[in-house]
């Protein structure tokens, strides 16, 4: 059981500058979605303050190398681009302020193409419809500045047709409301300007339910507690003004107890393996939750704060 008292910042950097030299089974499991593993990674550095240390001209290189001719990226080199790694690559462009390394019109065709008549988003080529694409495609958009590439109102009506009667969202219309999801429509449609179609009462009790005893948070009704829903639950919650409904100390410590205090990393919960997805999530939860020492992030594009202010307005690092 780790020291439930401190954050190991310095023990989090290390394990996560590791993952790169890695060449075991969890890194060649791991290689197909290697973009967005450097998402988290990369986003979890900078939170803590330690993005510096990495080899921007390395990473950047390697991204551009991951993109289609199509203008989509793909998880790894020579891998089929997907509107997934194509939102990781573009937001590790903005944490490194690169956007100016691609060109901003081509990747917004390739999105741009994916969107279907009913304003629904298609992940890639294949088809498949999911929230979790709209909200990709209009995070990914309006960091390009692009938003006005797509049918942004009939988007924002396609993820608020998949509204449920507890307040929820599910993937599609009719699906299950899922706190993953729901981080993703409400993501979009805060970032959509159409916050308007959540009902933030009921969907704040909701979320604010998925508490349990240990503190922690799960997704669904009955389901274990997992730290990545530390950010699906907290950061839909902070967007709707509701966080004060949870227990955030008890959060806290949830996330806490689930460090590796000797190799570093933050497991789903307590004692399990950790890997960098609940790293990042355990993170970028305690961010939400003030924890001090650690950058602010921004809710919507799970990116620091300073980071989008710098997108939007040109203002430089903090230091
Ligand atoms: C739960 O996944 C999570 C989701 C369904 C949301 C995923 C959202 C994205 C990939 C959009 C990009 C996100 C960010 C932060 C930029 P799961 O399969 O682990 O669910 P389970 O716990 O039910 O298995
Ligand atoms: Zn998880």
């Amino acid at each position: 059981m780790a020291d439930s008292e401190e954050l190991h910042l310095e023990k989090h950097v290390d394990y996560i500058k590791s993952l790169d030299k890695k060449s075991d089974f969890d890194a060649v499991a791991m290689e197909h979605l290697r973009m967005s593993g450097a998402y988290w990674g990369l986003t979890a550095l900078d939170i803590m303050g330690r993005l510096g240390d990495m080899n921007v001209d390395e990473i950047v290189a390697w991204i551009l190398k991951c993109q289609d001719e199509c203008g989509g990226f793909g998880g790894n080199y020579q891998h089929d681009p997907h509107i997934l790694y194509t939102l990781s690559a573009v937001q590790i462009l903005c944490l490194f302020d690169r956007l100016d390394a691609v060109d901003g019109d081509k990747i917004a065709a390739y999105i741009t193409g994916l969107q279907n008549e009913d304003g629904s988003f298609a992940g890639d080529e294949w088809g498949e419809v999911d929230t979790r694409f709209s909200y990709c495609a209009i995070c990914c958009l309006s960091l390009l500045k692009r938003l006005d590439k797509i049918d942004l109102e009939k988007a924002c009506d396609f993820v608020a047709r998949c509204k449920n009667f507890d307040g929820g969202f599910g993937c599609i219309p009719g699906g299950e409301s899922h706190a993953g999801q729901i981080f993703c429509c409400v993501g979009a449609l805060a970032i959509g300007g159409a916050l308007h179609h959540v009902d933030k009462d009921l969907l704040g009790w909701w979320l604010a339910e998925r508490q349990v005893k240990s503190g922690g948070l799960n997704g669904r009704p009955e389901k274990l507690p997992d730290v990545c829903y530390s950010w699906w639950v907290l950061a839909s919650l902070v967007i709707m003004d509701r966080v004060h409904w949870i227990d955030k100390k008890k959060l806290a410590q949830f996330i806490l107890d689930c460090q590796d205090p000797e190799g570093g990393g933050i497991s789903d919960r307590p004692d399990d393996a950790v890997d960098v997805f609940h790293t990042y999530f355990g993170v970028a939860g305690l961010s939400l939750l003030g924890y001090p020492g650690l950058k602010a992030i921004d809710p919507a594009y799970a990116l620091p704060v300073d980071v989008v202010d710098r997108v939007f307005y040109g203002q430089k690092k903090q230091p």
